[in-house]
């Protein structure tokens, strides 16, 4: 099997929990879903895939490695769009969404997290975990996740072939009694907990991100301007607060 991608290793590495279902969505060759599948990682690993060419290799490669009778039942290949996966009502499931654009991302959790919340009704306490990396597009990323109440688990920056990524782990729960995530958990829209600006690759992806949005100033308008100087002064925020705390 080929060797992960730095990213996917670090999405590995932050899954260890047990879980019932872990959705491998956008899963391309399907390389994460593999390496989750071999250790074993959930009773119940899904490759999910819109072409059609992909999924029907991964499907042979699949049976041609892993039928024996310890792998045959832990594994499930779906060709379709993320926004019709076959979800259930289960314990403890995960939804990653790797290697697509933000805009994406964003429909996606809108769209499963409708579903979850539509199957709560049934079953009373649902809870679900995302671990997401878009592309680009992190701070509307984060803000659909504020938006819809989620929680924080974890959060990193990861470099590869010199392009910086976001790995965002968060939590929803469905129940009536659970209202917002504690402080503690909170999530924030430049993902503060994650950013260690003692680190050189930090510091580069930190300008990186401020430029982009100082570029977009460019060609705004003026209510766009505002947002987008908002935007800026809470990523120049963080080198004061990383100041202020040493
Ligand atoms: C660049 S690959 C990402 C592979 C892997 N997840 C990673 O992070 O390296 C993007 C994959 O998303 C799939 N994709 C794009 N839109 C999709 C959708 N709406 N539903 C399911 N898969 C989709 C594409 O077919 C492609 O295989």
């Amino acid at each position: 099997m080929k060797k992960i991608s730095s990213r996917l290793q670090k999405i590995d590495s932050i899954i260890n929990a047990n879980y019932q279902s872990i959705w491998d969505c956008c899963c391309d060759h399907g390389l994460l879903g593999l390496t989750l599948l071999k250790r074993k990682a959930a009773s119940t690993i899904h490759f999910v895939d819109i072409v059609p060419s992909l999924t029907s290799q991964l499907e042979s490669l699949l049976q041609k490695h892993f039928s024996t009778e310890d792998f045959v039942q832990r594994w499930q290949v779906h060709c379709t769009d993320v926004i019709k996966i076959p979800l259930t009502p289960q314990d403890k499931q995960l939804v990653i969404i790797a290697g697509v654009g933000g805009e994406l991302i964003i429909q996606f959790i809108e769209s499963l997290i409708n579903k979850f919340h539509e199957m709560s009704f049934t079953k009373p306490t649902i809870e679900v975990e995302f671990i997401l990396c878009a592309v680009h597009y992190n701070y509307q990323v984060r803000q659909t996740l504020i938006k819809n109440n989620c929680s924080l688990l974890g959060e990193y920056i990861v470099t590869e072939n010199k392009r910086f990524y976001e790995i965002i782990h968060v939590k929803k729960q469905f129940s009536v009694l659970v209202n917002t995530p504690d402080s503690l958990n909170e999530i924030s829209s430049t993902g503060h907990t994650m950013w260690d600006l003692s680190i050189t690759s930090h510091q580069q992806y930190l300008t990186e991100t401020i430029s982009h949005y100082q570029r977009m100033l460019l060609s705004a308008n003026n209510n766009e301007q505002i947002a987008i100087n908002h935007i800026i002064e809470q990523y120049a925020s963080l080198v004061y607060q990383t100041n202020n705390k040493s």
